[in-house]
């Protein structure tokens, strides 16, 4: 199936909000979750999964669902063990994406080997994709040059205050999937004064207009969210087309800020 626009991130949901949420989210429309082995919380997206299948919500070919390698699992045979723990919490056959979730070459990851160990998952059936997280431009195309199979994706940092222009540009030469991690800054991006006064004239929330924004770009946004109210706003965003001169004013926005970089495994050439 075609990666669906937006995604339902899960990142500091307990199992029973995340259960919650991806029941929710699924019945209001999303089509596509995105969790990790790092979240602790697979087990509880999987009930989730398991209650919107078992009474016929979606079938398993309509939903997208993607999970991470954690990061002290990338040495090749980790990896490809915890995977198939990753399905097995998630109660599903196959799994749509499994992502390396951070280039821990500090802990064993190798392009060669630990991504030759994810294309016998593809082989096997257990997984669909293969794509990684936190690359740099440099490294992603590293690792699709390792790959035996084609790299679905990379999952970056990326809001208005993180524009990733050059990474943007280069996946799409490449034809990989750019996906949106943090796209509401982790909610710091909503009450920029820009972003505000769009919202306002064009009468949507400041989160709609920031993952209307990234959409713009052809990248797909998986915002979190706990509240349902939020969580329906979000998912909005999908049919919210900016004008040009919006779009423009947002390009602009001189604030640089990376929310996410955690000792050890983000990449060096990230400065603070
Ligand atoms: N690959 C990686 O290394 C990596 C790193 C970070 C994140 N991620 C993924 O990206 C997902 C999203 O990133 P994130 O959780 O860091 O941050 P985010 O989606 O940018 O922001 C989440 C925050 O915004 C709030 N929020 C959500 N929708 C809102 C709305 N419509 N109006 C007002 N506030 C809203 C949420 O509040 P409530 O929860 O109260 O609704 C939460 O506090 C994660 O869950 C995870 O799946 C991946």
């Amino acid at each position: 199936m075609e990666l669906p626009k937006i995604g339902l991130g899960t990142w500091m949901l307990k199992p029973k909000e995340a259960t919650y949420s991806v029941i929710e989210a699924i019945k209001m429309g999303y089509r596509f979750i995105d969790t990790a082995q790092a979240y602790m919380n697979e087990q509880g997206v999987g009930e989730g999964l398991r209650e919107v299948l078992d009474t016929g919500i979606v079938k398993r070919e309509e939903i997208f669902i993607a999970t991470k390698v954690h990061p002290i699992r990338v040495r090749p045979k980790n990896a490809y063990k915890s995977t198939l723990k990753s399905a097995i919490k998630l109660k599903l056959d196959y799994i749509d994406l499994i992502q390396i979730h951070w280039p821990a070459f500090a802990l064993g990851y190798s392009h060669e080997k630990t991504l030759g160990e994810l294309s016998k998952l593809v082989d096997e059936g257990i997984v669909k994709h293969i794509g990684i997280s936190n690359f740099t431009s440099k490294q992603t195309k590293e690792a699709a040059e390792a790959c035996d199979k084609p790299l679905f994706s990379n999952q970056v940092e990326h809001h208005p205050y993180l524009q990733q222009k050059e990474l943007l540009e280069m996946m799409k030469k490449s034809g990989l999937h750019f996906i949106s991690y943090s796209p509401l800054g982790r909610g710091k991006a909503l009450g920029d004064a820009i972003i505000s006064e769009i919202a306002k004239k064009n009468e949507i929330s400041t989160a709609q207009v920031c993952l209307a924004w990234i959409m713009s770009k052809g990248a797909y946004p998986i915002p979190k969210a706990t509240s349902l109210d939020h969580i329906k706003d979000n998912f909005a965003a999908k049919d919210v087309v900016l004008p040009e001169e919006d779009l423009k004013k947002i390009d602009g926005i001189t604030t640089v800020e990376r929310y996410v970089h955690p000792p050890v495994v983000a990449p060096k050439e990230w400065k603070k």
